[in-house]
């Protein structure tokens, strides 16, 4: 299969079944597969701790968990599908059991699947007495399918990036002027936490390389 074919597919369609005439912009890559920039998550770690083991449950080619690692911390790293990287064929969204303290991703977009993947890693966190940090896109927090939940289980920080560009597959040749329009930020959740969320504001800058920095441009 082309890229650009790949790029059409929603996770499990085949070709064949694809939408003909959809503008560039309606496209996903498979199995939402965006990865995240190491500075994105470099930045995230100099700001919080986590105590005890992480899991990556959406860990793609590993962009996130490798940093993790780079940091010190035992982790676990799963997916659905396979990029090379960790256990691969591995649903978060029906798996029975936490496989780390702490879950740390970000998570697939499209088609519910971020709201899904919030729900499940709070519910693995109350069992294990872990924190969650998933980097979502900025505008998903403002929702009214959304403002029930987070009212009711408020995060305890919110971190706006202020450049963090996702490209489909990893690919900057691939991105389309929606794709450079998201602004991302870092969402914590504390079980323990109560009352208001605070709102922060975090640089990638200090920690992307001036390679990555004519990617993103
Ligand atoms: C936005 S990418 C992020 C990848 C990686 N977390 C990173 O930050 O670089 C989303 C990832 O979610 C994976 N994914 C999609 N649905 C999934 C599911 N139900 N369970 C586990 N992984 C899933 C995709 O294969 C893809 O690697």
């Amino acid at each position: 299969m082309t890229l650009s074919l790949l790029l059409h597919s929603k996770p499990g369609t085949s070709p064949s079944r694809l939408r003909a005439g959809a503008p560039p912009e309606n496209r996903r890559a498979p199995f939402e597969f965006y990865p995240t920039p190491p500075a994105a998550t470099r930045a995230l770690l100099s700001a919080e701790r986590f105590e005890g083991s992480i899991w990556e449950p959406a860990c793609g080619n590993g962009a996130i968990a490798r940093e993790l690692i780079a940091s010190g911390y035992d982790v676990t790293a799963t997916d659905i599908a396979d990029w090379g990287y960790g256990t691969p064929h591995c649903d978060f969204l029906s798996a029975e059991a936490p496989r780390g303290r702490n879950i740390v991703t970000n998570p697939p977009y499209g088609y519910g699947l971020a709201d899904a993947f919030v729900r499940q890693a709070l519910r693995f966190t109350a069992q294990t007495g872990g924190r969650v940090a998933m980097l979502m896109n900025i505008a998903s927090l403002c929702h009214p399918s959304r403002h029930g939940s987070f009212v009711r289980k408020p995060p305890s920080v919110i971190y706006a990036l202020d450049e963090c560009v996702c490209f489909p597959l990893g690919d900057p040749a691939l991105a389309s002027r929606y794709t450079l329009q998201h602004r991302y930020a870092w969402v914590i959740w504390d079980h323990g936490h109560a009352g208001d969320t605070a709102f922060r504001w975090l640089s990638t800058a200090p920690f992307t390389t001036a390679q990555q920095k004519g990617e993103q441009q």
